[in-house]
């Protein structure tokens, strides 16, 4: 467990802004293509599904349209909130789509929830500030035989720099104001997108527009994201897997090298 600061990032804020610029279909086939590639399956026919800490909303709506039966989203920013009821607009709001604000770390909110085929939640546990507890308890909702679909930060692939360093960028990231993220988001394109070598910005450039195939997202919400997203703890897949495995699940699958890794579980009991 890691000291909650006062100010945290403001995750919803960044959906908000990402998904009114961005939302399309596109990017929902790109997302739906990416869950159902991981979970090694062709849809989530008559799957009920819950999203937890659903950002964008962009996810969710790319699982009802991979034909599950309904999805319930919650989030701890209100700002998500809004996003996700944006895209709810723009697809005429799904009576079998909820979203609300709520968190995973409220243990009385979390326990009136009802229990579901297919648990998701993709780059969350790890910044409520309270991983093993949020883990724990989006595991309570799923059903004997569901499906437990998380990816967190891991601390596997952060080796240099090392997690410390990326733990002090993101507390700077919160203090600051507009003019300094934008500096900060600027220094770290130049020192670890382009090497500090001009010659790199074609290469960039190109991994700009190539990036909308990761997930539908856009690199500049996920830098901003990566740099801002505060509080975070990194944690080794080992010690995921097995705390995950002692909770009653089994290991399906696994994605790993990149900077959040995939888990997919199931209940045994
Ligand atoms: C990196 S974003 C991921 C959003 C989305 N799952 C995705 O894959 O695009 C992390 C999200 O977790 C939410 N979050 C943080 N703490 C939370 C909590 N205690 N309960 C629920 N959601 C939380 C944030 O507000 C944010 O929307």
């Amino acid at each position: 467990m890691i000291q909650v600061e006062e100010k945290r990032f403001e995750f919803g804020k960044n959906w908000h802004n990402f998904i009114q610029k961005n939302f399309d279909a596109e990017k929902v086939q790109t997302s739906k293509r990416h869950i159902l590639e991981f979970m090694g399956r062709a849809n989530l026919d008559g799957l009920t599904v819950l999203d937890i800490g659903c950002g964008s909303g962009l996810h969710s709506i790319a699982m009802l349209d991979a034909g599950a039966a309904r999805v319930d989203g919650f989030d701890y920013d209100a700002d998500s909130i809004r996003a996700s009821k944006f895209v709810q607009a723009q697809v005429d709001n799904p009576a079998n789509w909820t979203a609300e604000q709520g968190s995973v770390l409220d243990d009385p909110y979390v326990a009136k929830l009802p229990l579901y085929d297919l648990v998701y939640s993709w780059g969350v546990l790890h910044h409520t500030g309270e991983v093993w507890h949020a883990i724990q308890n989006a595991a309570s909702r799923v059903k004997l035989g569901g499906l437990f679909y998380i990816a967190l930060y891991s601390a596997d692939v952060q080796k240099d720099p090392t997690p410390e360093f990326w733990l002090d960028v993101k507390r700077k990231y919160v203090a600051s104001g507009w003019l300094r993220r934008r500096l900060m988001d600027g220094w770290y394109i130049w020192r670890f997108q382009m090497n500090r070598n001009p010659l790199m910005l074609p290469a960039f450039l190109w991994r700009m527009r190539e990036y909308k195939k990761n997930r539908g997202m856009n690199i500049f919400t996920d830098i901003r994201d990566w740099l801002g997203g505060w509080p975070m703890e990194f944690v080794y897949d080992k010690e995921a897997t097995d705390f995950v495995e002692k909770l009653g699940f089994k290991l399906e699958k696994i994605a790993t090298g990149e900077a959040n890794t995939e888990f997919l579980f199931v209940r045994i009991s």
